[in-house]
């Protein structure tokens, strides 16, 4: 969850809340997984309903909840997801995504 603005000035918008935010989930999803946790962040959810059930005060933002606990024996699983947890991860290619020699390059 952030905030719009600065705790000490909410007339005073923060434009790096946002980026904030991220940067701390990526740092809890890092050291959750170094500690042998499972952690999984989930974006796709309704934020106003979010909001109103927990009576989250106007001015703040959950754009991710994240779901953290430690590894269990599957049961009830099907087949599937338990397939999905055990597979071997596919990662694209880093200069796939982060290309600074390509496109933009043009801009600079
Ligand atoms: C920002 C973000 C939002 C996500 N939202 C969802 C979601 O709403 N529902 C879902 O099933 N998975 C969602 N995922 C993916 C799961 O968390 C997924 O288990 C995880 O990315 C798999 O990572 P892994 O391949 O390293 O195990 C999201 C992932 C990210 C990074």
């Amino acid at each position: 969850m952030h905030r719009d603005s600065y705790e000490k000035d909410s007339e005073k918008a923060n434009p790096w809340a946002a980026l904030e935010l991220g940067l701390s989930l990526s740092n809890l999803m890092h050291q959750a997984v170094a500690e042998g946790l499972a952690v999984h962040p989930i974006a796709g959810f309704d934020e106003k309903y979010l909001i109103d059930r927990l009576g989250i005060p106007t001015g703040y933002h959950v754009p991710v909840m994240v779901v953290l606990g430690h590894y269990k024996p599957f049961s009830g699983l099907k087949e599937w997801q338990i397939e999905s947890e055990y597979k071997v991860r596919e990662r694209k290619a880093l200069d796939s995504v982060a290309n600074f020699a390509g496109i933009f390059s043009q801009n600079f």
